[in-house]
């Protein structure tokens, strides 16, 4: 459906047509002073600077002077003509301001109340969308800024689905890099699994991995250090990360069980966290495309030999600051992280013509997206897709810097999720809440209310900018806080259960209160189409604690249960059960559950 919005533009751009000027001046917008009027059009003061703009051969005569008040005026005349609206004044220079009548809004609740989209746009129809998050790295435990991406981008991937659009998403491990060939040198010197390295056989090799998770936990650091402290080790590691990528077998069954015993653990992380992928690709997966497109970029003079290593370059005449080229092979023969980025477009293009990939990763890679995305487009490989790097801020901990834990460690997912759980359980029990109710079920409320702590907290601030992790305030049930959002929903849910049946009443609408709560309503399909557009999952944050608030002075003005009129009683519960469908869609859409009760 379209929303109610569009409607109006609609209806004043025929006004603005009809007056013999461009319709495109009809744009109306939510009103600045809701306390005026319920919409806004300032189309008539751009109109005049087009007309007075205009080349004088081409304008009709005493549009020179045109002024504002003027077209105003005209355009007023004409949308009073129309019975939707209640109200439409001229305020200021020219501006336009409307109200439209209860019925409309009425009418158009009960459109959004039959649409099982609630009325969510269809941006994305016949396109598709490839979402690149999450990306943690095999052995190495998921840190921040992987869980930033994993919220942020599992949003996204939710959002554009309610917009219509096919998703891909693709978790796209880091599988392919120095750590692999760092935590092979570690298992060779330790002399744990010596099949592996033995060149006289060449496989088959043990089904059962060599190492748990836990054991690559305490490997992978060991072998960092050790290659820090140390070049010849680190010489040892680019080796054996060179031969993994040729292709020598121990190495490569060595991998595959790093990659499986990984993928498990970061399988469960992921599920406790609500998040799914619907590939799990990793750096890895291009191996065999890399070769070609090197073959091509060399024979079309795209790929030249710089010290050594074989580059992109990408610079350009324009560029303010200098843009390194984009390393494909490096002297002693690896493959870099551009280059697998740079080979995954080609895949991707190829198996899914999207018009759109959006890589959900800290911002502190601007540089190399930057590299990636124009040498695809210099070589032609991103067809009709549009390459975009979605970035984010850090999160911080209470001395500014990125979140550690008490050890001084990266946050792991998992302990992170385990530490919003126990938040929940303490405020729960604070506020008394499901004392009376079974373990099982109070344990599965904490589960849900930890987590929409953690990712309402990250969500709800533009995905640009730190902010600083504070579960203390994050967890309070009052304010803007996942857990109100939560406790908002259960409340009207309880309404709801109270009720009995009352459907099949068509709304009405007789208050103040009851009219911001159908505008805000109808407002969702405006603000799931903005949010998509500046992928800012804050905008739903946002979205849903107004939601939230319009509701409670809805409430706090009205009698709802107790209500003697029964069409009114009616009327105000079919109220009741669309703010708490749209609550709930919301809250999905950020990857938040409601609890049945709290
Ligand atoms: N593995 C990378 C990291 O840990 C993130 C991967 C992001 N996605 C991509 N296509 N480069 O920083």
């Amino acid at each position: 459906m379209t929303s109610l919005r569009a409607a109006l533009t609609q209806i004043v751009g025929d006004a603005f047509e009809a007056e013999g000027l461009p319709r495109a001046f009809g744009q109306v917008q939510d009103s600045d002073r809701p306390d005026l009027a319920q919409f806004q059009c300032n189309g008539a003061l751009a109109a005049v600077k087009f007309l007075n703009g205009r080349p004088a051969d081409g304008s009709p005569a005493g549009d020179a002077k045109a002024n504002p008040r003027a077209i105003a005026d005209k355009i007023a005349a004409r949308l009073k003509a129309d019975p939707l609206f209640a109200k439409v004044e001229i305020a200021g220079p020219g501006f336009l301001n409307l109200d439209v009548t209860d019925a409309m809004l009425a009418t158009q609740l009960d459109a959004m109340r039959a649409d099982a989209r609630l009325g969510a746009p269809d941006t994305g129809a016949g396109r598709t969308v490839i979402l690149d998050f999450g990306g943690p790295n095999i052995a190495k435990p998921m840190a921040v800024h992987h869980l930033r991406s994993s919220i942020i981008g599992d949003c996204l991937q939710r959002l554009y689905r309610a917009n219509g659009w096919t998703v891909i998403s693709d978790v796209h491990l880091g599988d392919w890099g120095l750590q692999m060939g760092q935590l092979i040198t570690e298992i060779e010197l330790e002399g744990t699994a010596p099949i592996y390295f033995d060149p006289n056989i060449t496989g088959p090799y043990p089904q059962e991995p060599p190492v748990t998770m836990e054991a690559l936990e305490t490997l992978y650091p060991r072998a960092s250090a050790a290659c820090k402290a140390n070049t010849a080790r680190l010489e040892a590691a680019r080796r054996a990360t060179v031969e993994l990528q040729a292709g020598r077998p121990g190495y490569r069954a060595l991998w595959k069980h790093f990659v499986t015993v990984t993928e498990a653990g970061l399988t469960r992380e992921f599920e406790s966290l609500g998040v799914k992928f619907d590939l799990w690709n990793g750096e890895s997966s291009v191996d065999g495309l890399i070769p070609p497109m090197i073959e091509d970029l060399k024979a079309r003079g795209l790929a030249q030999t710089s010290e050594g290593a074989l580059v992109v370059d990408v610079a350009r005449e324009d560029d303010k600051k200098p843009m390194p080229p984009l390393i494909l092979v490096k002297s002693e023969g690896g493959v870099l992280y551009g280059t697998t980025d740079l080979a995954t477009v080609i895949e991707r293009v190829r198996d899914h013509a999207p018009a759109l990939i959006l890589y959900v990763v800290d911002h502190r890679q601007h540089g190399h997206f930057e590299q990636v995305f124009r040498a695809a487009h210099l070589a032609g490989f991103a067809g009709q897709a549009e390459l975009e790097h979605v970035g984010y801020g850090t999160m911080n901990g209470p001395d500014g810097k990125p979140f550690k834990t008490r050890a001084g460690g990266a946050m792991k997912l998992y302990d992170l999720i385990e530490m919003g759980k126990a938040e929940a359980e303490k405020r729960l029990a604070e506020q008394g809440i499901g004392a009376d109710y079974s373990a099982a079920e109070r344990a599965g409320i904490a589960r849900k209310v930890g987590i929409a702590t953690i990712k309402f907290a990250d969500l709800s601030n533009h995905r640009t900018t730190d902010y600083v992790f504070d579960l203390e305030r994050f967890s309070k049930f009052e304010g803007k806080t996942g857990p109100y959002l939560q406790y908002a929903a259960v409340r009207i849910q309880s309404i709801l259960r109270k009720a009995g049946t009352f459907d099949g009443v068509p709304l009405s609408l007789t208050s103040p209160e009851e009219r911001a709560l159908a505008l805000h309503l109808l407002a969702l399909g405006d603000v799931l189409a903005a949010a998509e557009d500046k992928r800012a999952p804050n905008m739903l944050c946002d979205y849903a604690f107004e939601l939230a608030q319009v509701f409670s002075r809805f409430y706090a003005a009205h009698h709802i249960l107790s209500e003697s009129d029964a069409t009114l009683r009616a009327a105000r519960l079919g109220l009741c059960a669309q703010v708490l469908a749209v609550l709930t869609k919301v809250l999905d859409l950020l990857g938040i559950e409601v609890p049945e009760r709290m």
